[in-house]
């Protein structure tokens, strides 16, 4: 389906027009711009197939991010309650606290406005995915919706069975006080789920069910090249757990807004003149009739003519 962005919808409301993805609310930080670019590029470049997968899109700015790897024939399907309601007192609590201004609009205007088609949108819980995409049929999934424990131990179990072997998963807020739930889910994966981690930034978890050494050892190598990201190798739970820290990472090239304006050429400044080097006024010019009457005339007779002057020239 492709639908053209407009600025407000049928009931009015103002909808987003961001002219870049940093214009877009959310919570996608550099580093892991940073990782989700060497996942997807990694995997299309071993033309790995698979499709995409997002629950919990909020505005859409992972989602415009993801978007951008798409090959021709891949399915990107994305997940989120946006302005239903949720079914649980715990998760309408949270809905209202934390996404009060959330509509399918916005996330739709946020996202066409980088890319000429919307991806297949499920609006509603987390638990409708397992239903409408195929099992195994995904190589990459986000996983950040509710922050409550039990819908993020249902979404990693999902997950798990939509993702190919090979599949990446990243999971948002593994460790932050603010959602113990999510850290008990995705260490109980880790403890007894078989997920293996890949690596962790200070806001996701990366890891798959498959093999972890092949493609953390590129990961290594990769990030032996970069000095703007810090990284270390821990051991987690039997295996080496690639630790980085991208505070200052440069993140990567973003999709393109059609928004987008170009920055008018600012004209080249002109520095101010010193006074001593700026020419002199032109020398005031009179007529030969009004220098000849100041010359010889008596100064009181000249400024009557002057004014005389002046009263004939302001009548006309
Ligand atoms: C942290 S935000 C997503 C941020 C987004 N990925 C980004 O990077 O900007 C979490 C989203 O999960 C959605 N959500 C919360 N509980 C959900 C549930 N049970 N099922 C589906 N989506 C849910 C919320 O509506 C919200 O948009």
């Amino acid at each position: 389906m492709t639908l053209t962005p407009t600025a407000s919808d049928p009931a009015g409301e103002q909808l987003p027009e961001p002219t870049s993805l940093d214009e877009v609310k959310g919570w996608f930080f550099p580093a892991d711009q940073v990782l989700f670019d060497w996942f997807l590029t990694r995997q299309n470049e071993l033309t790995e197939p698979g499709d995409l997968l997002e629950i919990g899109a909020y505005m859409g700015k992972s989602a415009i991010f993801m978007g951008g790897y798409l090959r021709d024939g891949d399915t990107f399907t994305v997940c989120d309650l946006f302005d239903s309601p949720a079914e649980d007192d715990a998760n309408s609590a949270e809905m209202r606290y934390s996404y009060s201004t959330l509509t399918r609009r916005s996330f739709e205007s946020n996202y066409l406005s980088f890319h000429d088609e919307l991806p297949q949108v499920i609006q509603g819980l987390s638990s409708l995915v397992r239903d409408r995409v195929q099992a195994a049929s995904c190589r990459f999934a986000h996983v950040d919706g509710s922050h409550l424990y039990e819908h993020v131990r249902g979404d990693i179990e999902d997950t798990r069975a939509l993702l190919h072997p090979h599949g990446i998963v990243a999971l948002d807020d593994y460790r932050s006080e603010h959602c113990p739930g999510v850290a008990a889910a995705v260490w109980g994966a880790v403890a007894t789920g078989g997920l293996n981690p890949v690596c962790v930034t200070g806001t996701k978890l990366y890891g798959t069910w498959g093999d972890p050494a092949p493609v953390r050892e590129q990961l290594l190598e990769f990030l032996a090249g970069r000095d703007d990201m810090w990284h270390g190798v821990e051991e987690v739970a039997g295996d080496r757990l690639v630790r980085v820290k991208g505070t200052s990472a440069v993140p990567p090239a973003h999709p393109r807004s059609r928004h987008h304006r170009e920055e008018p050429q600012v004209a080249e400044e002109v520095a101010p003149i010193p006074l001593a080097e700026q020419p002199a006024p032109a020398p005031r010019r009179r007529s030969p009739l009004r220098r000849l009457a100041l010359n010889v005339l008596p100064p009181f007779v000249s400024k009557g003519f002057v004014r005389l002057r002046a009263a004939l020239r302001h009548e006309a």
